[in-house]
């Protein structure tokens, strides 16, 4: 972006003057607007998954740009491709772990969490020594600073969607990263290996931290690795939906909580799923917390936009995945009159409550 004419030489002299000292008047115009307004936008599985498996061909771990050896495709909000990034804060991509492959064990400030799309129950993520068994639409978390490595043991490709704060971390000037491999112990002896050993059977951290536990504080129970499976989701889901509990915004809706502190899923990042019975159109509301929307089952239409935009219909089916921005109308339709919808999403709703900056309006 240009800067306007100005009539007066002594003023351009100043602008020239203080760009050389990396000095900016408040009248000036950025050269280039940082903050476009994010998009609506819906990535079809199909593409997605076909791009994945392609990677899988011709992507070797460890190769082009891939210090953290990992095999992912990243899904970019239309606004701002340069940052290859879905939304200002959050980060949702899909991995994949061929059979009898590994993603190597590192630990970064940056929290993270997966989605299970596709396995067949025996790959697993190791995360601070506990196997955390990945079946399908299971939720595992590894929380900031938490050592984790992927392994798929199976006969058959392991799937999932990642989603990281990265963004946001990146903005705090706080992203480190550190690989298991290069990290040393107590006595300065380099681990030296790509995985971590397995110490606690699957379910550890569910024993020591869900609902029945130990009397026993974590050090930070803000940052509680842990997993919670799908059919316990489901089970409570079908729940509520045959005793006709439902949100007017999001129809049966569930949270994934921290069990200790009954919070947000993580410090950053907040996990929900919700059913829309067959047929249901939910009524329209907006926030100031942007949400990142994966097609657990079911097809319908979310709309996003108010009035004056006209509304954008992001028509879905199963798997797809669909952002929806900070502070824009959106209202869900189950286009099935028989089959129920299901959506997990995934939202940087406890950083803006944490900043006292959260707002939510109905129509
Ligand atoms: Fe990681």
């Amino acid at each position: 972006m240009s800067e306007p004419a100005v009539d007066d030489p002594r003023v351009d002299a100043l602008h020239e003057r203080m760009a050389e000292h990396s000095l900016g008047g408040h009248w000036q115009k950025k050269r280039r607007d940082p903050n476009p307004k994010l998009v609506p936008h819906l990535w079809p599985w199909e593409t997605v998954y076909s791009c994945l498996l392609e990677s899988g061909e011709v992507i070797k771990l460890g190769g082009i740009n891939d210090a953290a050896k990992r095999r992912t495709v990243n899904l970019v909000n239309p606004s701002i491709p340069d940052l290859k990034a879905t939304s200002r804060t959050l980060q949702m991509s899909v991995q994949l772990v061929k059979p009898g492959e590994m993603a190597e064990c590192h630990r970064h400030t940056a929290g993270a969490l997966r989605f299970v799309v596709e396995g067949e129950g025996t790959g697993y993520t190791n995360v601070n020594g506990e196997q955390m068994i990945m079946e399908p639409n299971d939720l595992v978390l590894t929380p900031n600073w938490t050592w984790h490595d992927h392994q798929n043991p199976g006969a058959t490709p392991l799937v999932w969607l990642d989603v990281l704060d990265i963004h946001l971390i990146g903005h705090l000037d706080i992203n480190i990263h550190e690989n298991y491999q290069d990290a040393r112990d107590g006595q300065g002896n380099y681990f030296g290996n790509a995985s971590q050993p397995v110490l606690y059977p699957d379910g550890f951290c569910r024993q020591r931290f869900g609902p029945i536990r130990p009397r026993n504080g974590a050090e930070d129970n803000r940052f509680l690795p842990y997993t919670y499976k799908w059919a316990e989701a489901r089970a409570a889901l079908d729940a509520m939906a045959e005793a006709g509990e439902r949100d007017p915004h999001d129809g049966v809706l569930l949270d994934y909580v921290n069990p200790l502190t009954g919070g947000a899923t993580m410090p950053t990042i907040h996990c929900r799923v919700q059913l829309l019975p067959p047929g249901e159109e939910t009524r329209p509301h907006r926030h100031s917390s942007s949400t990142i929307y994966h097609v657990v089952e079911g097809e319908g239409v979310t709309t996003v936009g108010g009035e004056s935009s006209g509304g954008n219909d992001m028509a879905w089916t199963k798997r797809d995945c669909f952002f929806v921005p900070s502070m824009d109308w959106h209202a869900h339709r189950n286009a099935s009159k028989s089959e129920p919808a299901i959506l997990f999403s995934v939202s940087d709703r406890p950083v803006l409550e944490s900043l006292g900056l959260y707002r939510e309006e109905h129509a």
